[in-house]
């Protein structure tokens, strides 16, 4: 007898971008993106400064609402308030700097548990500073606990901002350039640490960023935003939209150098070398 062979189903796309146009005013910021994002991907977005990068993540968050088009997350419109499913990270100034760092993970529970006070008692607070504390140790801040953002360094504040992001468990991680200002030694640890929280929280990551090399070694999809059509007279006339949509297979890293210098004549910014692939 024939044997009936099921395909498995394909995912269907946590996020979708439907024609979507942000506009201020005559001003086009991003024009007709149409693209879908699977759940569990790691999407790095690369593209020339004012190209529309952040505002596409605000869209995600619901900071920003489409002029034209949808976005949806799960087949829904993405909501106005950032809820717990979507986590942010940003170059700097994320956590609180009067808070300590475990209060700066608490504090997001604290909310999610006690929206109208932010504080919480007894066994419930305990259950929320033991939460943060595995997510300290999660980020590798186990021994700082008790020091507040300015006694940081900048790696240690960043490991703190994704901490916090990640205790409300969201799906989605929205890393905007987070790795921007440090140096290239402590950005490798940091590479290393956010491809191991991607994997093991199963997060689907999209994460900005002006380095093509970190781009291509981080996402397993690489995302280049930039204007299709330029008016010299009215540069404001037409927005940026993404011209390039790569996927990356890990298995076969051939092609991937070819792959960047195109992405470098996009973006028309040169691959950093501090970042080894
Ligand atoms: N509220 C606003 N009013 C008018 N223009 C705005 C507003 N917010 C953003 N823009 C414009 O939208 C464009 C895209 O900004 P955005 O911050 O998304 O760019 P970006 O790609 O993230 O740039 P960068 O790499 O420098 O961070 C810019 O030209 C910016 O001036
Ligand atoms: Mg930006």
């Amino acid at each position: 007898m024939a044997q009936v062979l099921t395909m498995p189903p394909r995912p269907a796309a946590l996020l979708s971008f439907e024609e979507v146009w942000v506009e201020y005013g005559d001003k086009v910021v991003l024009e007709r993106v149409s693209l879908q994002i699977a759940p569990q991907s790691f999407v790095s977005i690369v593209g020339p400064s004012g190209a529309g990068k952040s505002t596409f993540l605000r869209l995600i968050t619901g900071q920003e609402q489409p002029t034209r088009g949808r976005v949806l997350m799960d087949g829904a419109p993405a909501c106005d308030e950032p809820g717990p499913e979507r986590g942010v990270v940003f170059q700097r100034y994320s956590v609180f700097p009067h808070l300590s760092a475990l209060d700066n993970v608490a504090f997001g529970l604290n909310c999610a548990g006690s929206p109208l006070l932010g504080r919480l008692f007894g066994a419930r607070r305990r259950a929320v500073r033991e939460e943060a504390a595995a997510m300290l140790e999660a980020v590798g801040l186990q021994d700082a606990r008790e020091i507040y953002p300015s006694q940081m360094s900048g790696g240690m504040q960043q490991r703190l901002a994704i901490a916090q992001a990640l205790v409300r468990h969201p799906r989605v991680l929205l890393l905007d350039e987070p790795f921007g200002a440090l140096d290239p030694g402590i950005r490798l640890d940091m590479h290393e640490l956010i491809l191991g929280l991607w994997q093991r929280h199963t997060l689907t990551i999209l994460m900005v960023t002006h380095d093509i090399k970190e781009a291509f070694k981080l996402g397993t999809r690489v995302l280049a935003f930039d204007k299709r059509r330029r008016d010299p007279q009215a540069p404001h006339r037409y927005g940026a939209t993404a011209v390039y949509d790569f996927l990356l297979d890990r298995k076969s890293p051939l092609g991937v150098l070819s792959e960047m210098e195109a992405v470098q004549d996009i973006v028309g910014i040169a691959p950093s070398f501090d970042v080894p692939l």
